[in-house]
């Protein structure tokens, strides 16, 4: 991870599952800070744009150094062409699809920026992948590196308590969640649905199927525009 505040991902490494990932050992997550990497005494990381403008810039240099010392690193480690990954609102926007395919890896080095952008000579020294979360501006890549990395930490195996898997989250089969409830059985005259009382297993999976199928329908039918459906589900359709 090169990012100019390590300290936030905090957020991500002691908290809740991904925490819990981190202590187990089941990723490591290392940082490398671009002011680490400068010769100033004031330890400057960015300056004016060239051509004007609101804003700063990342300088070249000491981003430059900061990935080279990642690259290095993982070198060591037998890792010899680690995918770099710069999370940019310009990137390729982040789905499933592109989670699962990161989550082979591996190693990744992610690079959050800060200011308005990064010399853009970085990027002839260290060709990137550029990732994006969804088309909104962030103040910078570390939010949006710890939703990757989140993301990420989901699939691997052994990282999610229950014995279940992140094959069963929303998405992993391109719908959407179905509804849940658990106790009381009847809240402020509220009920549950009768399907999830009987104790059938696959009465209880054709019910949760159908709703998952129904929501896609009415709130996302752009997803079920890039997935076949099968005989079991356009049955369920029709009820
Ligand atoms: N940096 C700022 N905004 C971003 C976004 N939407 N996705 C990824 N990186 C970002």
């Amino acid at each position: 991870m090169v990012t100019l505040f390590p300290a936030l991902f905090a957020a991500l490494t002691e908290y809740g599952i991904s925490g819990r990932a981190v202590r187990n050992g089941l990723l490591e997550l290392r940082f490398w800070d671009p002011r680490d990497f400068t010769s100033d005494s004031y330890r400057t990381v960015d300056d004016r744009p060239f051509g004007g403008g609101p804003g700063m810039v990342m300088l070249a240099e000491p981003l430059d150094l900061a990935l080279t010392a990642a690259k290095t690193a993982l070198r060591r480690d037998g890792i010899a062409q680690p995918r770099l990954v710069y999370l940019s609102p310009q990137g390729r926007t982040l789905n499933q699809a592109l989670v699962e395919e990161l989550v082979q890896e591996p190693a990744l080095v992610l690079l959050a920026g800060r200011y308005e952008g990064i010399d853009e000579r970085v990027f002839a020294r260290h060709p990137v992948e550029e990732v994006s979360i969804g088309d909104y501006v962030l103040s910078g890549g570390e939010l949006p590196a710890m939703v990757l990395l989140d993301a990420l930490i989901r699939q691997l195996p052994g990282a999610l308590g229950h014995a279940g898997s992140a094959a069963e989250d929303s998405f992993a089969d391109g719908l959407l969640d179905c509804p849940h409830y658990t106790r009381p059985e009847v809240y402020l005259g509220l009920g549950t649905p009768a399907e999830l009382l009987t104790g059938n297993h696959a009465g209880v999976a054709r019910w949760r199927l159908k709703q998952s199928l129904g929501r896609t329908w009415q709130r996302r039918p752009d997803l079920l525009d890039r997935r076949s459906l099968s005989r079991e589900e356009l049955d369920l359709l029709d009820e």
